[in-house]
């Protein structure tokens, strides 16, 4: 067969599947949730003006201890260590601190904000850390676990912690796909051997343990088959090199428990339909893929741990949630400015505070707080950046929808915040939902000034 008809069949293919929709029950109990809320959020409207990201320390916190104890149930000696990039508010990382996580980091920028934090246990994980971020991770080696990325980079920390005559403790990363671009990650599982006898040999780096990370998993499956992968690799080893591993970090990407809600343009008949129909107006219809709960996932990596790796050896099993945990923790506020068509509103605030073109592909309802409805109805929602891509939705929950009123985009509190960017429009400022006040930044759009402290 041709390229081309073969391109044909498998669009058919595609064109004849159907996503599953999300169950309209579900959207309704999910926006009453927020309607219930509805008196708090507008009273800080009242109070902070327009646009607002609001924290709900409640919920973070809530998230946070469901997780541990989903896994502490399954494994004797676990560790949770919060990965800071998928929200980096500075108030998050303290209340997680303090509710007794690890924070895991990405940058110098990362690790400073977790020292300020006053965390204990921090691990640095991502590739090409620089000179002076090394040195800050040494400077602290009494509460940093460095978590290497190739072999020049454990040469480079040897020389750094040499230069401080400092001991540092370690792991390294392991690449979980040998294929594309996910290998800029870690060494390959076939070089570890060689990666232990060189450790071995360093003076001032203290090879510990190792770490992997799969992305974006609505179920445990890429963690347990990587597992499989790695028990094989260890069963290769001398006694010798299976005696230095003290932990193992099955890293993070825990699908929250809702799933991926998503708009009609990120389903796979969608892709196609949009690809070939340029013009094609958005379906108000609403898709989800299912997620496995955390318990299911707990279990499962627990399972798999225990059978291929920790009867042999015996160690600590630490997990790097991101996603999980923020994406409940902040929501976004913003107030209709114009209602320029029957079908077409603007809001004050502007995608920016988001720093992606999200809603296109991701589906999140708008609840139109100052006139709350369970009926749903099509209607563009955008932001006021000069750029058409600067959408919230293309429908909102309420009775109508007029300038003044208050709109609520729920559940923003993962890869949004730290993506904020301060492009047309200044990024808004965050409130907390729990005391009504100011956590951080400074109002553009009203006279208070309030330092970059948490408080
Ligand atoms: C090494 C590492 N650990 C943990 C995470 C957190 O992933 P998630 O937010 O999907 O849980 C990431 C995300 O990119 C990562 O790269």
């Amino acid at each position: 067969m041709g390229n081309a008809a073969s391109i044909l069949v498998r669009a058919h293919e595609i064109a004849e599947h159907r996503t599953p929709q999300l169950d309209k029950n579900e959207l309704q109990t999910f926006v009453q949730r927020f309607h219930r809320q509805k008196d708090s959020f507008l009273e800080l409207t009242k109070q902070h003006g327009s646009p607002l990201y609001v924290l709900d320390e409640k919920a973070l916190l809530k998230r946070a201890s469901d997780f541990s104890e989903a896994f502490e149930q399954v494994l004797d000696d676990v560790r949770v260590y919060y990965a800071v990039k998928s929200n980096n508010h500075p108030r998050i990382a303290e209340l997680l601190v303090n509710a007794g996580l690890g924070l895991d980091v990405s940058s110098g920028d990362e690790l400073e904000l977790a020292l300020k934090a006053g965390a204990d246990k921090i691990i640095f994980s991502g590739p090409a850390k620089s000179e002076s971020e090394l040195a800050l991770a040494v400077a602290h080696a009494d509460r940093v676990t460095v978590l290497m990325d190739s072999v020049a980079e454990l040469e480079r920390l040897e020389k750094v912690a040499a230069g401080a005559k400092r001991e540092i403790r370690t792991g390294v990363r392991l690449t979980v796909d040998d294929n594309g671009i996910w290998r800029k990650f870690g060494i390959p599982l076939a070089n570890l051997r060689l990666y232990l006898s060189r450790a071995a040999r360093c003076s001032y780096v203290k090879l510990r343990g190792l770490q992997f990370h799969v992305s974006w998993n609505l179920s445990p499956d890429n963690q347990v088959v990587f597992i499989a992968r790695l028990g094989a690799a260890l069963r290769e080893l001398d006694k010798k090199q299976r005696s230095m591993i003290e932990f193992i970090d099955v890293g993070g990407g825990f699908w929250p428990p809702r799933g991926e809600w998503m708009q009609e343009a990120a389903t796979p008949e969608g892709k196609l339909r949009h690809a070939v129909m340029e013009h094609a107006r958005p379906k108000p219809e609403h898709y989800r893929w299912p997620a496995a709960p955390i318990e299911v996932f707990a279990e499962h990596i627990a399972t798999a741990l225990k059978k291929q790796i920790l009867r042999d050896i015996p160690c600590m099993i630490y997990a790097e949630p991101g996603r999980w945990i923020s994406h409940e923790a902040m929501h976004m506020l913003v107030t209709v400015a114009d209602r320029k068509l029957d079908d077409l509103v603007i809001t004050d605030g502007g995608t920016n505070a988001i720093g992606w073109d999200r809603f296109e592909l991701d589906y999140f309802p708008v609840i139109n707080l100052s006139r709350p409805s369970l009926t749903e109805h099509e209607c563009y929602v955008m932001g006021s950046l000069c750029t058409p891509h600067d959408l919230w939705g293309y429908s909102y929950f309420g009775e109508d929808i007029q300038a003044g009123d208050v709109l609520l985009i729920p559940t923003q509190g993962s890869y949004t915040y730290s993506l904020r960017q301060h492009f047309i429009k200044a990024v808004p400022p965050v409130v907390s939902l729990t005391d009504g006040m100011l956590v951080t930044g400074q109002s553009s759009h009203s006279k208070t000034v309030c330092s970059e402290q948490t408080s």
